[in-house]
């Protein structure tokens, strides 16, 4: 359904565009990017209208949405989406704008309907968004038929659920397989999540993101996390030591053995895909390194599976283990305030106090996406600072956010009808 956006007479959002466009042109390959990408109300409103509103963004797991009437909600910026569970086991979304005056339909996050009822009027739909009753007062020529719910782009992929705001959402085609591909063996829909947060942080949501793509910054802020993590995870990484590149030649012969995925795969620079092992003799990103859970996710065999990790940009990470997940989901509220929720999943059998406890299980993520909160957080109160200038990315420890940040500039300006300048001739 295409709807054209009604722009003011003095949209101040349209000389906001070429200043934005001129600002990526001329960015400095390498470094970070002008104040205002930071911290300006504007330029959060185009991160809105043209990232978030338009790229393929991490919402859910299917397995959070079990059965037919079960659902999520969430606001991307202004808009309200809806993401449920039809019949025949169907995940649909919709705008969770009602079709008579607009009010918001759903307004808790997650939970069980029959149909969706209006809290304002009563007007009711079915799960597939079909306008089934608008009481008696429309008059008689009123056509259900014309008043459905909005449809949002949803695709599903391993037990991952994306969306789209987009009219025309970019290709999404060779991500979705490769993670098919990958999760297969933790049979996702047969998962539950165990326990989970949600941190506001203030900060922009690149931050957040940045802060995420580099481990320049884990041997000073994270020490539970590197009881178990290592801080590269990849054998082409400068940092890579012998023992871990032998490591990674003994856990991948025992992966390959059992029919795991685990070399790294990229898809352009929005998706990374790899398996690593985590420290030798720990199988969890626990404090002491060993299961938090006694049942092991899907079908895998072993414990000892590493750590899947899963890139999805603009807003989400994952930690896969043998015994359980972590799924992270970065939805930004304003220029300088981001929710991140994070999810600790386990296999639905799993009993709680008996297989895990979900304490010891949360402890080091709980630990460590505080103290990143802090760290984004002091980087925010820098930027605002009339002193900061872009500084410099390490080439080697911080090339993750340099990628970031290539994919945002190219996807920025292709959204707002701009060539990209040589993004990945320089210096790769
Ligand atoms: S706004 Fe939904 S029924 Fe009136
Ligand atoms: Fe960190």
């Amino acid at each position: 359904m295409t709807t054209q956006p009604i722009t003011l007479i003095d949209d101040p959002l349209v000389a906001a565009r070429q200043s934005t466009i001129d600002l990526l042109q001329s960015h400095r390959h390498g470094f970070s990017l002008p104040q205002p990408f930071y911290n300006d109300e504007r330029l959060h409103a185009i991160d809105m209208q043209e990232i978030f509103g338009q790229e393929w963004l991490f919402v859910g797991m299917t397995c959070e949405i079990p059965a037919k009437g079960n659902f999520i909600s969430l606001d991307i910026g202004d808009n309200p989406v809806i993401v449920l569970r039809g019949a025949e086991g169907k995940v649909a979304a919709f705008h969770n704008v009602c079709r008579h005056r607009g009010s918001r339909l759903c307004m808790k996050e997650k939970g069980k309907v029959a149909k969706l009822v209006c809290p304002y009027h009563q007007w009711t739909y079915e799960l597939d968004g079909r306008l089934l009753f608008a009481g008696s007062d429309m008059g008689d020529d009123f056509d259900l038929g014309e008043y459905g719910l909005k449809p949002v782009n949803v695709r599903t992929a391993g037990g991952f659920i994306f969306i789209s705001l987009a009219d025309v959402p970019p290709a999404f085609e060779e991500f979705p397989a490769t993670l098919d591909r990958y999760m297969a063996p933790y049979d996702m829909e047969n998962a539950k999540v165990a326990v989970e947060s949600t941190l506001i942080e203030e900060t922009n949501w690149k931050l957040v993101i940045e802060n995420n793509r580099e481990c320049y910054h884990c041997s000073g802020a994270h020490p539970e996390l590197l009881n178990s993590l290592m801080e590269f995870d990849d054998t082409e990484d400068p940092r890579a030591t012998p023992a871990y590149k032998a490591l990674v030649a003994k856990k991948g012969a025992d992966w390959d053995a059992q029919q795991v995925p685990w070399k790294m795969t990229r898809v352009g620079l929005q998706n990374r895909m790899t398996r690593t092992p985590l420290l030798d003799g720990a199988v969890s990103m626990t404090a002491d390194g060993r299961q938090a859970c006694r049942k092991l996710m899907g079908h895998l065999q072993s414990a000892d599976m590493g750590s899947l990790r899963i890139l999805h940009l603009p807003n989400s990470w994952n930690h896969f283990m043998g015994d359980h997940a972590v799924v992270f989901r970065v939805i930004p509220l304003g220029p300088q305030k981001t929710m991140v929720t994070t999810k600790w999943l386990v296999h639905k059998d799993a009993i709680e106090g008996i297989d895990y406890d979900p304490q010891a299980m949360r402890m080091v993520w709980d630990a460590t996406n505080d103290q990143d909160r802090k760290l984004a957080e002091e980087n925010q109160r820098g930027i605002n600072s009339k002193a900061y200038q872009p500084g410099p990315y390490s080439p080697t420890f911080e090339r993750g956010i340099i990628d970031f940040l290539d994919w945002y500039k190219e996807r920025l300006l292709s959204h707002l009808g701009a060539q990209s300048p040589q993004l990945y001739a320089v210096e790769s």
